[in-house]
């Protein structure tokens, strides 16, 4: 999604401006831009396309000097909300070429202003909603007021979530700065001063971050930042030292960070169970804090793959635990007044921390009175700062747009969750809980054993990798993985692909079957496992091209399968409990491989963000 990157102070500010943007990319984008100021004028360099397009026009200017000795500049990538992805629609969008504006978001009342502007002579080159700020920051200087002041007369016209950034070549070396709903963060230098969408994009420039709080307004200086809350009252926010994190941008090898994602869970998710179990059975998360003083039922909303970590999570709460659970969507969440009846708490669960869907639930909840909870990867994030409690997936920084080890370490959690609940409410005894954390300490390696299976799983990636749809088929703990399996095909593959409860099949989507079609099952023998062989059979007879990964016992049971991949033997309890957790690797490893037979940009698919911060 789009990413804003500022620098103020600095020598070469275009350069390190690119450099933010890099940082950026793994956000999802489609074109980007940059403007400085040289000699008294505004410079605009713009692309469609990937960064390396808008580095390349970079370095044919300052061979002409036309950046040479910047010291302000600001970036952007685009991510088409309001026109398509082109030249006019990226930013920095401009006024009269003395002002330039990068935004984040959507400004919802754009048209009724663009209007307006027009009347006045205005004249709008883009398509955008955002074109309308630079304009009104025009018309706001021509009457005399100062960056500042102007810049609380837009705040003043404008609706909608945005984070954006402000320049004009009349009040040299300052910016105005505002954020509603959409992330911002401002770094603090000597003598200099950077913002960008996110803390990451700046760290090669400072470790001294101020995020601005919802609302917020800033006027940076070089040397001074003044920050006004959304009443207008001069504020000061906390200052907070961040690590750099250098091995970000590493692919340590492999040839996509998805790949590295994939292949690190067995490193990573001990991070994640041990920040929550001590002395290998006490489970320290806070049940008082989570909302859960009393039994009550929960509420989960999240987005995407999140969202199927949810429904994993609602069965194995209810499973473990005997407490109802809800799973929304949290796109739907607030729109469809939903009953709290019987809730004490919402838990929203976001790999970044920033989906503006799941803030916005969120943030309704509160409205509403439930306590406030999440599982969040990136700390410091809009959400996590948001919550009254944060339950971290410490996976570390996850760049490829397909969340892979975010999502098994949020199924870790939720795991957790359910046992600790368990306890509390006495479904399970001390020995009972106990023998869960065993169980969930050996999955490291179970992982790993998982991941041997690559090679198999590549060869089925070749045969299916020209088919026009998949259909991945799941019942019980493994029905939210047959959705998560299909979303994670089509997001990097581009084939469609859907994910059925395999019982649900002959009430529809079994007309989809024809020849060929591969119908995926991921299955584990749990003593359920003959309805699933059942549902398979229904479209083997249909013609499918059947794909079983499960273990020994259950393809023994289904000899039709064209097929199959043997998954190593585990403990009964161990596999039919956590079997979300290991069929979650032959789905990653799956949309992975066909994936990078079809050649698609695994890590930044097509139209894709990572931190989608509209609604
Ligand atoms: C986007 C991504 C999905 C992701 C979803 C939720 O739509 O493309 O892969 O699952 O956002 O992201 P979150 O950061 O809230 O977990």
């Amino acid at each position: 999604m789009c990413g804003v990157v500022a620098v103020l102070g600095k020598e070469n500010a275009s350069q390190l401006v690119i450099e933010g943007l890099k940082k950026l990319e793994y956000r999802g984008y489609d074109s980007a831009g940059i403007t400085s100021v040289s000699q008294g004028l505004l410079q605009t360099i713009k692309s469609e396309g990937k960064l390396l397009n808008l580095i390349g026009k970079l370095d044919k200017s300052t061979k002409e000097k036309l950046y040479f000795d910047n010291s302000i500049a600001l970036g952007h990538t685009r991510w088409a909300t309001h026109g398509n992805v082109s030249f006019e629609n990226a930013h920095p969008l401009t006024s009269e070429n003395k002002i330039a504006v990068v935004h984040n978001g959507i400004i919802e009342n754009f048209e009724i202003l663009k209007k307006e502007l027009i009347s006045l002579g205005y004249n709008f080159r883009s398509m955008t909603d955002t074109e309308v700020l630079p304009h009104l920051f025009m018309k706001y200087i021509k009457m005399g007021n100062d960056l500042l002041e102007a810049g609380r007369l837009v705040l003043k016209d404008i609706k909608g979530a945005f984070a954006f950034v402000a320049m004009s070549v009349d009040f040299p070396n300052q910016l105005f700065v505002s954020r509603n709903s959409s992330p911002l963060a401002i770094g603090l230098g000597d003598n200099a001063n950077f913002i960008g969408s996110d803390a990451h994009s700046i760290d090669h420039l400072t470790q001294k971050i101020i995020y601005l709080e919802d609302g917020d307004h800033a006027l940076v200086k070089i040397n001074k930042i003044s920050i006004f809350d959304k009443n207008f009252k001069k504020v000061s926010r906390k200052i907070i030292n961040i690590q750099a994190e250098i091995g970000l941008i590493t692919k340590g090898g492999y040839k996509h960070f998805m790949e590295k994602e994939i292949f690190e869970q067995p490193v990573v998710l001990p991070q994640t169970t041990s920040s929550f179990i001590k002395n290998n059975s006490e489970i320290t998360i806070d049940l008082d804090k989570l909302g859960f003083k009393n039994k009550n039922s929960l509420i989960i909303c999240a987005a995407g793959t999140s969202y199927y970590a949810g429904i994993v999570g609602k069965y194995w709460i209810e499973q473990i635990a005997d407490i109802p659970v809800i799973v929304d969507l949290a796109s739907e969440y607030r729109y469809r007044k939903p009953s709290i009846f019987g809730q004490n708490s919402i838990l929203v669960i976001s790999q970044s921390g920033e989906s503006l869907d799941t803030l916005m639930a969120l943030r309704y909840a509160k409205e509403l009175g439930l306590k406030t909870n999440a599982i969040v990867n990136v700390e410091g994030s809009t959400i996590d700062r948001e919550v009254d409690y944060s339950l971290y997936s410490k996976v570390g920084p996850e760049i490829g747009v397909a969340s892979t080890k975010s999502f098994t370490s949020q199924l870790v959690i939720l795991f957790l969750i359910a046992v600790s609940l368990g306890k509390k409410f006495n479904s399970l005894t001390l020995t009972q809980m106990r023998k869960k954390c065993q169980l969930i300490n050996m999955l490291p390696s179970a992982i790993a054993k998982m991941l041997e299976k690559e090679n198999q799983i590549k060869l089925i990636a070749q045969n299916i990798k020209n088919s026009k749809s998949v259909i991945f088929l799941g019942r019980g703990l493994l029905y939210p993985l047959a959705l998560e399996g299909a979303l994670k095909l089509k997001e990097i593959s581009y084939i469609h692909a859907e994910g059925f409860a395999a019982g649900e099949m002959k009430h529809g989507p079994i007309a989809l079957i024809e020849d060929d079609v591969p119908v995926i099952m991921f299955l584990v023998s749990d003593g359920n496992e003959d309805k699933a062989i059942s549902n398979l059979q229904e479209a083997y007879s249909r013609g499918a091209k059947i794909i079983l990964i499960a273990d020994k016992k259950c393809i023994d049971k289904a000899t039709f399968a064209h097929f199959t991949v043997e998954i190593a033997e585990f403990e009964n309890e161990f596999k039919s409990l956590l079997s979300p957790l290991l069929m979650s690797v032959p789905a990653q490893l799956l949309a992975y491989h066909v994936a990078k037979e079809r050649g698609t940009d695994v890590d930044q698919p097509r139209n894709l963000a990572k931190s989608v911060t509209v609604e």
